[in-house]
């Protein structure tokens, strides 16, 4: 049999949930080791749902373990570094979620911890994985690069996942995404930022990379979420390239190339697949229609009387029907952990997001808080 990387999840939450326990069990060469959390409820509820050889509640455990090869640390920003530098000291080979630190600083601590260990860390800066834009690289460097990209990440977070974090922090936590994406397609590094914002959690932000190539980032926290999340377009030499909620791509004027793909992605190991064939077969257009039965759902049961049993019929009901809305488009978490697997097993180099790129997106950041703050064009030199 074909050896496969033993994985440990660390942060058995909604994410972890989502994606990474799925993928894991899904992937073709990571096996599901053991799941740890600190909230033993938790644990109690995944034991019989998804097949780990252990559960623990205490992460020494897993360090002192010598059958874990990864560990996947999916608890939230805070503990990501120190938990990070634990396993990297550990010997283990981590994939960490994003952002990896609040500040450059603290990525360097891991850059250096990782580089002592002799261990790989990857952060889950996921969308680098995904198939839509591993493709989209790949047209562009076929046709001159990226020279101008335009990027619209519209979500819900100011209205309902966002909601518990400081005003602002939109760019933190989630624009560090479209940051190191920016970075991958254009291959250059950023030399300065603009960032206008009107409200919180909504900004306007302008990348000019060293090579003079420009990146407009449209981000807002106040989209109804039968909004498609995702959209870029991006002129290279010779055309365009537009790639919608990872699902749909296109290439206009780009001589050679398939002009339409399409994208489906794969379910979640407890669900059904029918958002598959959706996605699969109308593209953009599936998703919309997804989305737009999430939001009826929402209107629907926003009325009903939540403690009722017609209640709670109608959400058990709709919960095996419609997808995780955000997490039915392939963003390339599965690819990202087969390839921290391949990482392990194999030992090829990286090609996911290191902690490098985790200290790059950090000081992008930086630098726009600084310039949405002073209201000016910021030099990366400052930061
Ligand atoms: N890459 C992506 O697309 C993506 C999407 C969503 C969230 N995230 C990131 O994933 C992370 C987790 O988010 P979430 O929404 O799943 O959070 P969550 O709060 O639902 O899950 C975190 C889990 O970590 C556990 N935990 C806390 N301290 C622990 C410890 N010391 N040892 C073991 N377990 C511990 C908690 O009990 C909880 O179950 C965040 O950093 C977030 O930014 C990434």
């Amino acid at each position: 049999m074909t050896k496969k990387a033993n994985l440990a999840v660390v942060g058995c939450g909604h994410l972890a949930q989502r994606q990474h326990i799925s993928n894991i069990l899904k992937s073709r060469n990571a096996n599901l080791h053991t799941l740890c959390d600190i909230d033993e409820s938790i644990l109690r509820d995944l034991n019989g749902r998804f097949p780990a050889a252990k559960t623990c509640t205490d992460i020494r455990l897993v360090m002192a373990d010598p059958e874990v090869d990864g560990v996947v640390i999916a608890t939230k920003t805070d503990l990501h570094v120190p938990l990070a530098l634990e396993f990297l000291q550990a010997g283990k080979h981590v994939y960490v979620e994003k952002p990896l630190a609040e500040t450059p600083d603290a990525c360097e601590k891991v850059i250096a911890a990782e580089k002592a260990a002799g261990k790989k860390l990857i952060v889950g800066m996921n969308r680098r994985m995904a198939p839509s834009y591993r493709d989209a690289k790949q047209i562009l460097l076929r046709h001159g690069g990226a020279k101008a990209l335009y990027y619209r990440i519209a979500d819900a977070y100011s209205i309902d996942w966002g909601k518990g974090f400081e005003p602002g922090y939109r760019l933190v936590v989630e624009v560090c995404h479209i940051f190191d994406i920016c970075r991958f397609l254009t291959g250059d590094e950023v030399a300065e930022v603009y960032c206008l914002s009107r409200r919180n959690d909504e900004d306007n932000i302008v990348l000019n990379f060293a090579s003079g190539a420009t990146a407009m980032i449209l981000s807002t926290g106040y989209a109804p979420w039968e909004t498609p999340k995702e959209h870029m377009e991006v002129v290279a030499d010779t055309g365009v390239i537009t790639v919608d909620e990872f699902c749909e791509l296109h290439c206009f004027g780009m001589e050679g190339e398939v002009p339409e793909r399409l994208y489906p992605g794969h379910s979640h190991v407890e669900r059904e697949q029918s958002h598959v064939a959706w996605i699969g077969s109308a593209g953009l257009a599936g998703d919309i229609g997804l989305r737009r039965m999430l939001a009826d759902f929402r209107r629907e049961t926003e009325r009903m009387d939540h403690g009722s049993d017609a209640y709670r019929r109608r959400c058990h009901q709709l919960d095996e029907q419609l997808p995780m809305i955000n997490y039915s488009v392939d963003k390339g978490w599965l690819a990202a952990v087969e390839h921290f697997a391949d990482v392990i097993l194999n030992g090829v180099d990286v090609e996911a997001a290191t902690a490098m790129d985790a200290y790059e997106a950090a000081r992008i950041t930086r630098a726009a808080v600084l310039s949405r703050k002073e209201k000016r064009i910021v030099s990366m030199t400052e930061i």
